[in-house]
């Protein structure tokens, strides 16, 4: 059928999109009828393990030496040439100056090669948009984005349009598990090992500080938690002269419920301060980023909402961590919204918040221990 015999037919759009803020290098092509038709992710866990968090220059180094590869067998897998692509997109910031710059120019390259556009993502987005390429969720809705770099909560108005609710004002969640996964010699990342050791732990037995929670608003604070745990630890060791592995999973245990209560605690405030800004009804509530992938936490999360009178949304767990598909998706929303777009004179920003008018927080939570 020609494309313009029928007025209602649409032709399929199909972006791909690179993701090399951090330390994955990810390629993915999507399709605007949501499907993921390529999804390529080289984790460097093993490159940085050493380190206890990521080192730039050698994030740097693995994205230029793997990227070209990755992206050349995404398009086999989707049996796609790059002229079949209607635009490239790529991570321009928030991140890792080095790793985006890897991804940026090559996006660049290929899109002034090819005559495609190319679109500038905010990782950030990638994240906040995650969710409706695998459901259908309208605008408005509330977003907890919950990472290794940032913990904030957003009113998700469109996109492009964000209103920063609340953030953390120090370490941002996934930092906190991570920190404490070093602290207690579980290696990098820290989520996932915290996780599972937390499933044989006891949660009660270590009370441990949650800043914040009795307070107004919606900001967070992870940093005391952190200092509890290693001072808690601290106190094993000096009763039994080594960490036994049952305070390994009890401190694992507490820690994860103590961050659950904050999170639930914080929430709470941002669904109120939600409600306020919308008509009454029943609006999405999503959740976020690489610490969205721990069960526990979704599973209080979801209760809390749904009393709360709002819908809960999560991506499938892998693509809560960073991917390339969340940013061929943001880059296709931003397509869809304006099939013009070209950002092939936009340069990869280390600091890029969704809101800009919201005030810049403090401490290192914007960055993150992944920075
Ligand atoms: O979104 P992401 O891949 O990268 C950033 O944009 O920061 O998030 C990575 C973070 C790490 O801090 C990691 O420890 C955390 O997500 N994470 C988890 C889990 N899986 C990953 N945190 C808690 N539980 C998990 N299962
Ligand atoms: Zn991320």
């Amino acid at each position: 059928m020609n494309e313009n015999s029928n007025k209602n037919y649409i032709r399929t759009r199909r972006v791909l999109g690179i993701e090399t803020s951090c330390d994955e290098t990810a390629v993915a092509i999507v399709s605007s009828d949501k499907e993921i038709l390529a999804h390529r992710i080289l984790s460097q866990i093993d490159d940085h393990s050493e380190y206890g968090g990521v080192v730039p220059e050698i994030a740097a180094r693995q994205h230029i030496q793997h990227l070209d590869k990755l992206i050349s067998g995404a398009l086999d897998d989707a049996r796609l040439l790059v002229n079949d692509l209607d635009a490239i997109a790529a991570t321009t910031g928030p991140g890792l100056v080095g790793g985006l710059m890897v991804g940026v120019m090559t996006a660049k390259a290929m899109a002034l090669a090819s005559g495609k556009p190319f679109i500038a993502v905010n990782h950030l987005e990638g994240h906040a948009l995650t969710a409706r390429l695998v459901e259908d969720i309208e605008f408005p809705y509330l977003l907890l984005l919950v990472s290794g770099g940032h913990c904030q909560v957003l009113m998700v108005k469109g996109i492009g349009k964000y209103e920063r609710l609340g953030s953390t004002i120090d370490d941002a969640a996934g930092e906190a598990f991570d920190k404490t996964a070093k602290l207690l010699n579980l290696g990098y990342p820290g989520g996932p090992a915290i996780e599972q050791l937390a499933e044989e732990g006891d949660d009660t037995r270590f009370k441990l500080p949650k800043p914040l929670i009795n307070k107004p608003g919606c900001d967070f604070s992870f940093s005391g938690l952190k200092t509890a745990v290693r001072r808690a630890a601290e106190g094993c060791v000096r009763e039994k002269g080594a960490l036994s592995a049952q305070d390994q999973a009890d401190l694992s245990a507490s820690f994860q419920k103590t961050v659950g209560d904050c999170l639930i605690a914080r929430l709470k405030n941002a669904i109120t301060m939600f409600k306020d800004r919308v008509p009454t009804g029943s609006y999405p509530f999503v959740v976020a980023g690489g610490v969205a992938a721990n069960k526990y936490l979704r599973q209080r999360l979801e209760e809390l909402v749904e009393k709360e009178g709002l819908t809960f949304h999560a991506a499938p767990l892998e693509l809560c961590t960073d991917n390339g598909a969340m940013i061929a998706w943001a880059g296709m929303e931003r397509f869809l919204l304006d099939d013009q777009i070209n950002d092939i004179d936009v340069s990869p920003r280390p600091r890029w918040p969704l809101d800009n008018s919201a005030v810049p927080m403090g401490g290192s939570g914007k960055k993150g221990a992944k920075a």
